[in-house]
């Protein structure tokens, strides 16, 4: 294989793109708006990449670049192990997005991914509002996650609560012999939209919750909507409970929270929580069952993948409910194998796009191709 090498001698764009086989990665500029997004496909085998824009100010070129990569292999993941015929991708718009929106740097944003012909459906990341995508919407209809007033689904923080809720159960079962959280311990890290409409289930289970988060005046306004005890940020890893449900920010467990935690099971909603792979080894080796994020959090993108046939709850809850069948398969896979369930959902979701591939070599003549030889037979 040929390598390509920048001006400085760099690792190319494509030697970045080959190990994973990413499919596509789109620079967009538009001076007068100064919008700099880049797209990334990640894979398209299962159907059109959804994922959502993300407005960061990354500090350089190759940040954004490596980060849109990698969200959009999150994506392509996510929606394998959820069932759904779609693929992964990502944008990243460079910008300040306290400073640097604009009508005209939104409605460019959404010209270039109209201009990738629905190949990349894009909708709200970090930095992004329904307003921004509003925007973005007026010149693309490759957009999902809208409100419910403009046939959208609304807010996805309660489906992607629901998955969290019952995906909990499926690894309570497995560590104490029964689905009921009824009693369990449950630390909750990060009341915002998702682990906000979390707490109605656990309440309901009878469960006893725990919560923190770094915004005092939410953690005071939810400790009084719900019977929980209220724990100071880095209280959180070493407390002794049942199951932490991490519902903040990502690399929560890494090298020096690991160690910490004093519970059997991690289950919750927030994006890419292992620092790196080794950390799904380090759970597996403390007896700790992770819930993989992508799988456990899946519900909100079930939502808006929904949205794009035109929204029916009912039908995106009944995908919803098949995340617990996946982790029950993710955790039989992990006994069978030893290996972490962090492992074992990605090989699953890598098993289902590559079985996907193969079927889509089986020749299907199109109506053309049968058309002369019917004429033939007459
Ligand atoms: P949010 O921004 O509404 O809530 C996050 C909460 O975490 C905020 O209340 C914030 O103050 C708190 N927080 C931030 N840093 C913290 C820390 N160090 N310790 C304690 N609390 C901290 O976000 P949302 O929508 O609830 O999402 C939560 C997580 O779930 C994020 O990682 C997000 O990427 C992920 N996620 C959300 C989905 C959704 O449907 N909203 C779907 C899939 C994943």
């Amino acid at each position: 294989m040929v390598t390509t090498k920048t001006n400085e001698g760099k690792i190319s764009i494509f030697d970045q793109l080959a190990p994973l086989d990413q499919e596509q990665l789109t620079f967009f500029q538009h001076a007068p708006s100064r919008l700099k997004a880049i797209v990334a496909i990640d894979n398209t085998t299962l159907g059109p990449a959804v994922g959502g824009v993300r407005m960061f100010p990354y500090p350089t070129e190759r940040e954004a670049i490596l980060d849109v990569l990698r969200l959009a292999r999150a994506m392509t993941y996510k929606a394998a192990l959820a069932g759904l015929n779609f693929g992964g991708g990502k944008a990243v718009i460079i910008g300040d997005p306290r400073r640097d929106k604009s009508e005209e740097l939104f409605r460019a944003f959404g010209r270039f991914v109209h201009s990738l012909g629905g190949r990349y459906i894009t909708s709200t990341d970090v930095g992004i509002t329904i307003d921004d995508l509003l925007i973005i919407r007026q010149e693309t209809p490759f957009v999902t996650g809208l409100p419910v007033d403009l046939g959208g689904g609304g807010d996805t923080s309660v489906a992607t609560a629901t998955g969290v809720w019952k995906g909990m159960k499926v690894f309570a079962k497995e560590v104490f012999g029964t689905d009921s959280l009824s009693g369990l311990r449950i630390v909750v890290q990060g009341v915002g939209k998702v682990g906000h409409s979390l707490l109605p289930h656990l309440v309901e289970e009878g469960a006893k919750i725990y919560i923190t988060d770094s915004d005092e005046e939410r953690l005071k306004a939810v400790s009084k909507e719900f019977p929980v005890t209220v724990l100071l940020p880095d209280a959180v890893f070493g407390i002794e409970c049942d199951i932490f449900s991490p519902n903040a920010m990502g690399a929560v467990l890494n090298d020096e929270t690991i160690p910490a935690l004093r519970c059997p099971i991690v289950a919750g909603a927030a994006n890419n929580q292992l620092a790196e792979p080794k950390h799904g080894y380090m759970l597996q080796k403390r007896n700790i069952w992770y819930a993989p994020d992508y799988v456990i959090n899946s519900g909100g993108l079930i939502n808006v993948c929904d949205e794009l046939q035109g929204y029916c709850q009912p039908r995106a809850w009944r995908q919803i409910e098949k995340i617990s069948e996946t982790l029950t398969r993710i955790i039989a896979f992990s006994k069978e194998k030893g290996v972490p369930t962090s492992e074992a959902a990605d090989w699953m979701a890598q098993k289902r796009i590559k079985i996907m591939r193969e079927v889509q070599r089986i020749y299907v003549p199109t109506a053309a191709a049968v058309a002369p030889q019917n004429k033939g037979l007459g």
